[in-house]
């Protein structure tokens, strides 16, 4: 009786994956014949009736069904594949001059494009890059750039200290300390660079970027130095911008003098950017203190030299026209795709 209806299911499995046109189709008919609540699998269930000497014999049979069926569904489920995939071919168009899915383009931060653009100027004229760490101990901040225990810019309330003796260092100077305790003069070099301060507003940012030149070399006189900052304004900015050197005090030069370039906002008229003086500074400069040089091992005596330090946040917004610093970490894509 078991073997007349495991008969019957073979038959009609083979009939209806005949009939079956479409994969959707035969797959009904797997799951119907095959699946776990299938007939091929239900039948097992009935073998309760046999003998236990029938029970293997059977058992087999239906596993060799099983296996019949299986067969013949692949073949057919390929062939009706093959089918669909031709049809799908002859009816769809593939249109190849069509523009393929937009993929946005990275762009250089204009930080970065603005580092790169100074030091390719000075390198024109001798001067290479060198790099320092970003937490600096006291020494190298503060006490070999002549900079007293008393003075206010070693407070906390600028200066973010990490412990009683490093610090996150607060401008990119301590690399002419490092790079005069390393190399021998004649020394032509510049140092592009993170620093960090305690302050925030539309004109300062609690991260913000600095290049430092320092060079050094006999009879080196303010002239020098007023003739390199020129040259460099003029090669940077353009014709556009004016320059003014304005005398100054760093506890680490002597002359000093701050640099300041016309506001290119307002043409100089006066707006919120340069604070309605119509002047933006861009960093201090002067001749290198002589103990400065001692601190760094060299004699006075033997070498003068001239150092300067420009913000580069503040030389991208008077070249680019940047209204407010805190663009430059927010991140937004809109305003980084402006200077591809
Ligand atoms: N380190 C100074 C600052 O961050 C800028 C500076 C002034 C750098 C005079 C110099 C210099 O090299 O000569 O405010």
């Amino acid at each position: 009786m078991l073997s007349k209806k495991l008969q019957d299911i073979q038959n009609q499995a083979q009939k209806e994956i005949n009939e079956a046109t479409t994969l959707e189709a035969l797959y009904q008919v797997k799951v119907r014949f095959l699946g776990k609540q299938g007939e091929l699998t239900l039948i097992m269930k009935d073998m309760g009736g046999l003998s236990k000497e029938e029970r293997p014999a059977f058992g087999k049979l239906v596993n060799e069904v099983k296996q019949a069926v299986t067969t013949l569904h692949d073949e057919k489920e390929s062939q009706l594949a093959r089918v669909e995939m031709d049809k799908k071919l002859s009816e769809e168009e593939l249109d190849l001059t069509l523009p393929g899915p937009y993929l946005p383009n990275g762009s250089e931060h204009l930080i970065a494009k603005v580092m790169n653009e100074i030091v390719d100027i000075l390198a024109r004229v001798g001067f290479s890059v060198r790099t320092g760490p970003l937490i600096e101990t006291d020494f190298y901040n503060f006490t070999a750039l002549n900079i007293p225990a008393d003075h206010p810019s070693r407070d906390m309330q600028d200066t973010f200290y990490i412990d009683g003796e490093h610090v996150l260092r607060t401008h990119t100077s301590p690399i002419q300390i490092r790079t005069m305790q390393t190399e021998k003069p004649p020394i032509r070099i510049l140092a592009p660079g993170g620093v960090f301060r305690h302050d925030y507003d539309a004109s300062h940012s609690p991260h913000f970027h600095q290049i430092e030149a320092l060079l050094v070399d006999k009879n080196v006189s303010m002239a020098d130095l007023k003739g390199t900052i020129s040259y460099f304004i003029r090669e940077f900015f353009g014709k556009n911008i004016k320059t003014r050197f304005r005398p100054s005090f760093f506890p680490f030069t002597e002359p000093s003098a701050e640099v300041d370039c016309s506001c290119p906002l307002c043409q100089g008229k006066g707006c919120k950017m340069c604070k309605h003086t119509g002047w933006i500074e861009i960093g201090g400069s002067g001749l290198v203190h002589p103990n400065v040089f001692k601190a760094a091992g060299l004699d006075p005596e033997e070498w003068q030299g001239f150092a300067f330090g420009f913000g580069i946040e503040r030389m991208a917004i008077i070249k680019y026209g940047v209204s407010d610093i805190r663009l430059f970490m927010e991140n937004d894509t809109r305003f980084l795709e402006q200077f591809k």
